[in-house]
């Protein structure tokens, strides 16, 4: 039951809900660790990183509950510090609740963090931040220790605008004594829904959105209810499913004002998109235009997490397209498995030149990483014949029910 095998060639038709944000849901769990009490996390997506972060907050003494796609997290026991490692290494964030249980119980320990295989993915910004709010960091050569008296306010200057060094920052510093200002702080929609949360539950938290974030720390901070937004990046999937695929397909609750960058690219590729309110319809019907040049941006650029599925419809597109990839070092993994497929690519350390085929071949192919397996998915179902792609786990990280969501929108698609 690790395999999804795909009979491709068929255009897209029909319309799904989109599931929420796993990546808002993630430091959203975290951050319930720093409140004594009650937290009631709404439209929380059932993926396997979910349920890893429920077990993190389990392990340390929080008592959770799910209901539906709600998670409740009584947080008023917490009191274990140290992480287990198999619970850790799973994914990177479970190095989101360093910043939580510094908040809380002034000190962690932990191994260090896992997740895809898509580059280096240190943590030197993350440590570097925490340090500045006074807390001591220990690094052993898989662990780090972290432990503080008191967590003081302060400015943090972060060398990139990292996602999840901003998140954890944010996650200590709302119990600081004092303001914290993060210049250079990440701008992704996860970021405000974090910070909403949090403010929620009785933060102080501005700027959100923007390169500075203020916080004002707070004694103490109480439960809260809170709605997650939903994924654009599965959203943006489907969008590129349909572009690659042809046809006409409507997303409902999809996070339209978040999918600019995506959304004007596949219009680029020859697609029509019309959304009305939280609803998006994408239709194509005639050739697929290459993109000559796009490169993968912080937010609102284009995301990272998006290549992988727009190289599939580049490799079917009617010239060359160029896409930079300018996040992470290590990321056009599915060259190797698309080019089986028939695709036409090269790369290099940072650019991937993809000549569009007229038709890519079904094949066994291997997921590597959680949105290169997806993409893959999609090059199976625009591929004539058979595709087989194994490693389904890496997608389950981050899709609720993909092959159901795919089988909705006219795909003949099937565990095996
Ligand atoms: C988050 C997202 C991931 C997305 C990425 C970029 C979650 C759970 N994951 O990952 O889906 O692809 O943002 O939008 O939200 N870096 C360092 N040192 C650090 C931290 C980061 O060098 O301490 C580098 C990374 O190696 C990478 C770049 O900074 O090259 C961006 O990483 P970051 O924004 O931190 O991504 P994540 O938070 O890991």
């Amino acid at each position: 039951m690790d395999s999804i095998q795909i009979e491709g060639g068929i255009p897209l038709q029909g319309q799904i809900k989109i599931q929420g944000s796993k990546n808002a849901t993630l430091p959203i769990l975290a951050a319930t660790v720093l409140i004594h009490g009650i937290s009631r996390i709404d439209n929380c997506p059932m993926i396997a990183d979910v349920n890893a972060m429920v077990k993190l907050l389990q392990n340390i003494g929080c008592a959770v509950t799910f209901e539906n796609h709600s998670i409740i997290v009584d947080a008023t026991r917490v009191r274990e510090s140290r992480l287990p490692k198999e619970e850790v290494i799973k994914m990177r964030s479970s190095f989101m609740l360093m910043g939580a249980l510094l908040g809380r119980l002034k000190q962690v320990s932990l191994d260090y963090p896992g997740g895809c295989v898509i580059g280096k993915r240190p943590v030197d910004f993350h440590l570097q931040a925490l340090k500045n709010l006074g807390i001591t960091i220990e690094e052993e050569e898989n662990s780090i220790i972290a432990f503080t008296k008191r967590l003081i306010g302060n400015d943090i200057h972060l060398p990139f605008a990292s996602v999840g060094a901003t998140e954890n920052c944010i996650l200590a510093a709302v119990r600081a004594e004092g303001n914290t200002r993060i210049y250079n702080a990440a701008k992704e929609p996860e970021i405000m829904a974090l910070c909403q949360f949090l403010n929620q539950a009785g933060a102080k938290i501005q700027g959100m959105g923007t390169a500075c974030i203020t916080i004002e720390g707070v004694a103490g901070l109480h439960g809260a209810v809170f709605r997650v937004p939903s994924d654009r990046i599965v959203a943006g999937t489907y969008v590129f499913a349909c572009v690659a695929c042809g046809g006409e397909i409507s997303l409902l609750q999809a996070p339209v004002k978040q999918m600019d960058s995506m959304i004007s690219c596949a219009e680029q590729m020859g697609s029509k998109i019309v959304a009305e309110g939280n609803q998006l319809r994408i239709s194509r019907h005639g050739p697929i235009h290459a993109m000559p040049y796009i490169k993968t941006a912080i937010y609102p650029g284009f995301p990272t997490d998006m290549q992988s599925v727009l190289m599939v419809a580049c490799a079917l597109a009617d010239g060359t397209s160029r896409i930079e990839e300018t996040i992470f070092e290590n990321r056009f993994k599915i060259v190797k498995e698309l080019k089986t497929m028939g695709a036409r690519a090269v790369v290099d350390e940072t650019n991937a030149y993809i000549t569009g085929v007229g038709r890519l071949q079904g094949k066994h192919v291997i997921a590597e990483e959680l949105r290169g397996g997806a993409a893959l998915v999609i090059a199976g179902m625009a591929a004539y014949g058979i595709t087989v792609v194994s490693n389904k786990y890496f997608i389950d990280r981050g899709y609720e029910d993909i092959c159901k969501d795919l089988s909705r929108l006219g795909a003949k698609i099937s565990v095996e």
